[in-house]
């Protein structure tokens, strides 16, 4: 009899201290939000025209994304759960500062109008097929230092030591952590992104260590604010040759198609004749370009701008992905007959990175 007893006492300790415990690493019930205003089958042409032209050179044909520069994928569950409308409409807009996703709005230079961001957002989530969650905009609360423990052992192999991203997107970038609100993180931490290589935490880590390292990123945005860009005056055709009286550069390309950073660089302090295209979409032209470089976007129509270009000075394309977009560039014009033509092999990012110069934008203060 004492035996049994005993033994119903620590059950009785078992569900009053280890259930509840259990049940903080339980999956949580969100409710469900209607779904936002539907697109006519006009708009919804036009979005999934749009996605086509501006999109999918990095995040993929079908929306899956890691296509080029580990673009997150644009259809996974979490995402269309949680991010709509403003952590998708955000980043469409004004992109991520220092990553290679630009702004794609009129207004800071990009070539949708605002109602067509909007369209575009609808669009991926409609195509996403997914209901949306209620998710509360209140702060995460968590032990940051507990959490900055979490993200070296748990996320820096993908995420960077630094939150820079590695193989995954920059968890440390300003602009993010400025626009997405502490339950779109955590949600993302819980839930993992499907279909890619982001997993789900929830169950692996404890509630509270998701708080923790949530709260820990958090910790990590700095009051930023978007500086706005005056927007400068796009080049006409007379200004597309630069050093119009010096010689062509003499490069040697690697596997015939790219310069490296140092060797643009001396042809260019050697006031070598050239054409430099900046193949990423224009807004972030606008904000940074290498003096003298005019802005053809990837997405260009090329038959109709190459007209003003000459066949018989040296072209050299870039872009941040690094390569991706000013390839696409250089071998449309070399199937339209332009010999002289190469791709900046590090980027536009990796020629900063070597502290080569660069022209910033007016910045309205
Ligand atoms: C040159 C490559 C490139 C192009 C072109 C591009 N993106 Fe991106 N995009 C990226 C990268 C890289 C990131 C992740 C940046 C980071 O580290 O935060 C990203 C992030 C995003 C995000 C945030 C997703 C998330 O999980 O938070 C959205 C939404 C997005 N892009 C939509 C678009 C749309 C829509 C277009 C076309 C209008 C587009 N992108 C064009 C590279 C690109
Ligand atoms: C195996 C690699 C890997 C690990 C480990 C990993 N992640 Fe990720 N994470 C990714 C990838 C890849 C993405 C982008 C997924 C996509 O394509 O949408 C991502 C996306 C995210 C996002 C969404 C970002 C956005 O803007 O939408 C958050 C937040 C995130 N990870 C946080 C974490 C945290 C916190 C940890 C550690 C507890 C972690 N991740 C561990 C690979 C990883």
């Amino acid at each position: 009899m004492l035996g049994i007893q005993k033994q119903t006492h620590w059950l009785a300790a078992f569900f009053m201290f280890v259930i509840p415990i259990a049940s903080n690493v339980v999956a949580q019930e969100y409710d469900k939000l209607p779904p936002p205003r539907t697109l006519t089958a006009e708009q919804a042409k036009v979005a999934a025209a749009n996605y086509k032209k501006y999109c999918v050179l990095c995040h993929g044909e079908n929306r899956q994304g890691h296509v080029n520069d580990h673009a997150p994928s644009l259809r996974s569950k979490s995402l269309f759960e949680s991010g709509v409308p403003h952590a998708i409409l955000r980043p469409i807009s004004f992109g991520r500062e220092g990553t290679a996703m630009g702004g794609y709005l009129d207004e800071v230079g990009g070539p949708m109008t605002l109602g067509e961001v909007w369209n575009l957002t609808y669009w991926l989530f409609e195509q996403s097929g997914v209901e949306r969650v209620d998710l509360s905009t209140e702060a995460v609360h968590g032990d940051i230092n507990q959490g900055a423990g979490v993200y070296q052992k748990e996320c820096a192999s993908c995420h960077g030591k630094n939150g820079e991203g590695i193989t995954a997107p920059a968890l440390g970038n300003q602009s993010a952590l400025a626009h997405n609100t502490d339950e779109f993180i955590r949600y993302a931490i819980r839930h993992g992104r499907q279909d890619t290589p982001m997993p789900a935490f929830e169950g692996k880590l404890s509630s509270d260590d998701i708080d923790n390292v949530t709260a820990f990123l958090r910790s990590r945005g700095k009051n930023w604010t978007m500086k706005k860009n005056i927007l400068k005056k796009l080049p006409t055709p007379d200004e597309y040759v630069i050093n119009t009286d010096g010689k062509n550069p003499d490069f040697k390309l690697a596997e015939n198609l790219y310069v490296s950073s140092a060797e643009l660089y001396e042809a260019l302090k050697a006031k070598n004749k050239m054409v430099l295209l900046d193949t990423r979409v224009t807004s972030v032209w606008q904000t940074a370009h290498i003096e003298g470089a005019i802005p053809i976007p990837y997405y260009s129509d090329l038959k109709a701008i190459v007209k003003d270009i000459p066949k018989d000075v040296q072209i050299v394309a870039y872009c941040s992905c690094p390569r991706a977009a000013a390839d696409s560039v250089i071998h449309q014009l070399r199937e339209l007959g332009y010999k002289k033509t190469a791709t900046l092999y590090e980027g536009i990012f990796g020629w900063m990175n070597f502290g080569y110069p660069v022209m910033h934008g007016d910045i309205q203060e």
